[in-house]
């Protein structure tokens, strides 16, 4: 990439949305830890600093070697970061009475015609949350605006005190209660800093195809695919880089929804990659066998997911000899470096994907997808043509319904839940919903409850529909969906799908409890 903007993360929860924002204007960003400053290239056209948790009263506030920055590019900082800033240089920073929290007005423009200032009108709504609040602004800089409640709202260094300017601002402009926020950021990336549009999907295509020829060469890469969205599009890219020198496993584990693995498979083959595709079905139904602890069936699935694709692989290597490389669809959020304020998180759930391989296969990692956020991954897959109906599905766990069927897993269960799933996904596009909801499922509950069909007593099983609303699966909200759509799903499953006859919304958002339910 040949600009970007640098964000230091003082571990704000917004840090990686300033790097969204600032991409959302096809500027290219990239995040780094507060204290871990690159060597400023030619690249690096401005500096970001975050906002923390932190004061900058705390004895324990996070410092950094401002000089690496300030004076070297233009700089910004955000809440914390401006604070910071204005401490460093003998400014007055005071912790707040009351954390200021909430909407706000810039009722005072002193400079409107800054270029930070730009378009911004009086009055402006922007967002405030911050303990600590700037009183004072050291001498090499000035007041640009301020609030009713706050002189200080936004600062900038005196024209001719640093070779490059330096603003800071208390309030967050990446998110959208800040309504001018895309302004300001607009003014300092491409006004200030002087970056370009450049980083479009088109231009991502372009340059990675071009690098990954250049990285793998004449080798050989191989790739598992799980036909969800990151692990397609990875592929796709692979693919126009090194053609059929990329060869894709996709397994059937026999816990993915109904016809998945057909379907998955065609639209593979039909995007012209080479795959193999693996019916596993019995080696993880035999494994699943009598395990309900949650833990122990993700660890089982992961583990014969790994033989498997061991397996498939040393014969794959015994015809294509030059498998080098194992493809992944790494994406940004799962290699940020993050500054974490909690300490090392807790293990809630272990998530597998396919940790473990390389090691054993003695294969080098190529992962296309490492500098994307989700929703540019699906930007790059339309750039590549992938087709809409994959970059559009739900997010679907890699264990499948394994971790959807609580209590011990049998081929019976998974045939029962598959019915009951494809009624409630196929009623969700049938009623234009699908794509409303960020992600929905079915869970088979080990529980037996009375009913009556017909004359007949009985005594079976009931289904829970999980719907939510979220950004990228950290938190998440249940979806209010209508009332006549869950009649219809409730009735089309009791009616249709034999041994259920109870059917439940999950109306728990997360956190407290998660999205899926084991
Ligand atoms: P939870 O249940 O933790 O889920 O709220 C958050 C998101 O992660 C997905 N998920 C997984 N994805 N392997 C995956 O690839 C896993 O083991 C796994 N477990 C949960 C879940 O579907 C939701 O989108």
């Amino acid at each position: 990439m040949n600009e970007k903007i640098l964000i230091l993360d003082f571990g704000s929860q917004y840090t990686q949305l300033i790097a969204r924002r600032i991409r959302e204007l096809y500027v290219y960003s990239e995040i780094v830890p507060f204290n871990k400053i690159p060597e400023l290239d030619d690249s690096i056209k401005g500096v970001i600093l975050s906002g923390s948790p932190f004061s900058v009263k705390d004895e324990n506030a996070l410092h950094t070697d401002l000089s690496k920055v300030i004076g070297k590019r233009p700089v910004l900082g955000i809440c914390y970061g401006a604070q910071y800033i204005a401490q460093s240089y003998g400014g007055k920073v005071e912790r707040s009475l009351k954390r200021e929290y909430g909407k706000a007005n810039l009722s005072r423009l002193y400079k409107e015609e800054d270029p930070f200032l730009k378009v911004i009108p009086e009055d402006s709504q922007v967002w405030m949350s911050h303990g600590d609040t700037i009183m004072e602004v050291p001498e090499q800089f000035e007041v640009l605006a301020g609030t009713a409640h706050i002189d200080v709202a936004a600062y900038r260094s005196r024209k001719g005190a640093f070779e490059h300017p330096v603003y800071g601002i208390q309030f967050h402009p990446e998110v959208s209660h800040s309504l001018d926020g895309m302004h300001f950021l607009r003014n300092f990336v491409k006004d200030i800093a002087g970056c370009h549009s450049e980083w479009t999907p088109a231009a991502f295509v372009e340059e990675t195809v071009t690098a990954l020829k250049q990285q793998i060469g004449k080798d050989h890469v191989l790739m598992g695919l799980s036909g969800g969205v990151d692990s397609t599009v990875a592929a796709s890219l692979l693919h126009e880089a090194i053609g059929d020198n990329l060869v894709c496993i996709f397994v059937d584990n026999g816990l993915l929804r109904k016809d998945e693995y057909e379907e998955v498979l065609h639209s593979y083959k039909d995007m012209g990659l080479r795959v193999v595709g693996v019916d596993a079905k019995e080696a993880f139904y035999s494994e699943l066998q009598g395990i309900s602890d949650p833990e122990e069936k993700r660890k089982v699935i992961g583990r014969v997911f790994i033989e498997t694709f061991e397996r498939e692989a040393l014969k794959l290597e015994e015809e294509d000899r030059d498998i080098h490389w194992l493809g992944q669809g790494t994406i940004y959020p799962d290699v940020i470096e993050s500054v974490s304020v909690h300490g090392p998180s807790v293990t809630i759930k272990s998530h597998h994907n396919v940790g473990g391989l390389p090691e054993k296969l003695k294969l080098k990692i190529v992962e296309p997808l490492r500098m994307l956020f989700k929703d540019e991954v699906r930007l790059v897959g339309k750039e590549l043509a992938v087709p809409q109906h994959i970059l559009n599905r739900h997010p679907f766990p890699g264990p499948g319904l394994g971790i959807r069927i609580l209590g011990d897993v049998t081929p019976d269960k998974v045939k029962m839940l598959q019915e009951a799933d494809a009624i409630y996904i196929n009623n969700l596009r049938k009623f234009g919903l699908y794509d409303k909801v960020w992600q929905a499922g079915t869970i088979l509950l080990p529980i037996q409850s009375v009913g009556v069909m017909g004359d007949e007593r009985t005594y079976e099983k009931t289904v829970a529909l999980r719907a939510v609303d979220s950004r990228d699966g950290m938190t998440a909200e249940w979806s209010r969906l209508p009332h006549d759509f869950l009649a219809t799903v409730s009735s089309e499953i009791i009616n249709n799908v034999k041994g259920i006859n109870r059917v439940v919304y999950d109306i728990s958002t997360k956190p407290p409890s998660t999205i899926e339910w084991e």
